[in-house]
């Protein structure tokens, strides 16, 4: 075990986590521990879906989001009420939402704008009787919808009424800009009502609003389906998901949150040795196609999709070489003693070992690997069939690499 050597900060013997992750059994099973490839290795089962402390807060949609729980684990072993938590790929927010509601100071960054539409409203202090009161005025106003490039595709999903109620909205927020907190407020909520599967959502069944089909293959399911897109009540829509959202009342509100949309390699904004902690996945190997997969989300808030210049690295060397950059710039705003979690997944069926490829990236950089957590999603079945080696199949994991700033 070594000790933190900060003077401003109590010291936090970094030992300590890792030590508690060797001897967790809070679920009944024993860590595994082993060594690989010169990387020491815990397996357990360290959280599961099943425990209800995420809270409604988190519950939207975003391709290659983590369980809240993972934030979780690491924010309450890794730092301390009043630390600084960022994360420079936070996606929906999960890690600085968790963040806050365990008391930290929330910042973020992401390359993709709809991040922070998506994340800073659940981080401001709204309520459900505000915001049914701005819906009540929205309402009134009756903004009259011009006519859209996009209406032939946009009425694939939605009844003409529904249309019309989206497009007063949309218009509502450009006019507004910048927004107030209850109007960020009900344009995240909007963004995550925009189409779905359920009575629950803006649209006719389809696909939820992170992974839009384009419009030719919505005819195509309306059409297999013998559906056409019924009226909804988007007002009532809105207002029951953020009745959901804030789970009656009870709230994350941040003190001095900092979320923004830049690339996580250069986040001048955010001071030298600011950060206590990072909690986060980066982008993996997986190509994934932006504007395709958002056009609609990205359609309702104002934003040009072929514009967002998001990572996309198909070869483990180019991953390497941008996870290097990455922490070249962590390495700057992580505090010395502060630590990094980083969530590598599971990628190609656990025939690329992410966590050996992030070695490679610190290397020289002032980082220490202090092990790789696994958490196994079903311990139960899985724990006499474990092995990084064996690659076995069906095995649901998060391996995360935790790294202390020396
Ligand atoms: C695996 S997702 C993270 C999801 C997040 N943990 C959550 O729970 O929502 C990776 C994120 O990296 C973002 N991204 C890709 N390239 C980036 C870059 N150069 N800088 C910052 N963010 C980037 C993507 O927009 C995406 O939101």
């Amino acid at each position: 075990m070594h000790l933190v050597s900060n003077p401003a900060r109590p010291s936090r013997p970094a030992g300590d986590f890792i030590e508690f992750v060797e001897r967790f059994d809070g679920f009944g099973a024993k860590t595994e521990v082993f060594e690989e490839d010169g990387l020491s290795y815990y397996v357990n089962e360290f959280w599961t879906s099943r425990q209800r402390q995420a809270g409604r807060i988190h519950e939207i949609s975003y391709r290659a989001c983590f369980k809240a729980q993972l934030p979780g684990f690491f924010i309450a072993g890794l730092s301390a009420a009043g630390d600084t938590v960022h994360d420079p790929f936070m996606g929906r927010g999960t890690t600085p939402i968790q963040a806050a509601v365990m008391g930290r100071r929330a910042v973020g960054v992401d390359i993709n704008p709809l991040s922070v539409l998506l994340t800073r409203p659940r981080l401001a202090p709204v309520t459900p009787g505000a915001v049914e009161a701005r819906l009540g005025e929205i309402s009134q106003a009756g903004a009259a919808a011009a006519p859209d490039p996009l209406d032939g595709d946009l009425l694939e999903f939605y009844h003409p009424e529904t249309l019309a109620r989206i497009k007063g909205l949309r218009e509502w927020f450009a006019r507004r800009e910048p927004a107030d907190a209850i109007d960020d407020w009900i344009r995240m909520v909007a963004l995550n009502r925009l189409t779905g599967h359920s009575p629950g959502f803006f649209s006719v069944y389809t696909m939820p609003p992170n992974q839009a089909v384009s419009a030719r293959s919505q005819r195509r399911i309306n059409a297999r389906r013998g559906q056409t897109p019924p009226v909804r009540n988007v007002t009532a829509i809105i207002a029951r998901k953020s009745r959901s959202l804030l789970g009656g009342g009870a709230h994350s509100a941040s003190h001095r949150p900092d979320l923004r949309c830049a690339p996580a390699q250069h986040t001048p904004h955010l001071a030298d040795a600011s950060v206590d902690l990072v909690v986060t996945s980066p982008p993996f190997l997986d190509i994934v196609n932006y504007a395709d997969d958002n056009w609609l989300r990205c359609w309702f808030a104002g934003i040009d999709p072929a514009a967002v210049p998001i990572a996309m690295h198909r070869s483990v060397e180019a991953w390497t070489a941008f996870v290097r950059e990455v922490f070249g710039e962590l390495a700057r705003v992580v505090r010395p003693g502060g630590h990094v979690a980083f969530e590598v997944g599971e990628v190609r069926n656990a025939k690329v070992l992410l966590e050996r490829a992030v070695r490679d990236a610190v290397e020289g950089l002032p980082f220490a690997i202090e092990g790789v957590v696994v958490n196994l999603q079903d311990f139960t079945k899985t724990s006499n069939c474990w092995g990084v080696s064996n690659n076995k199949k069906g095995v649901n994991t998060n391996r995360i690499v935790i790294m202390v700033r020396k």
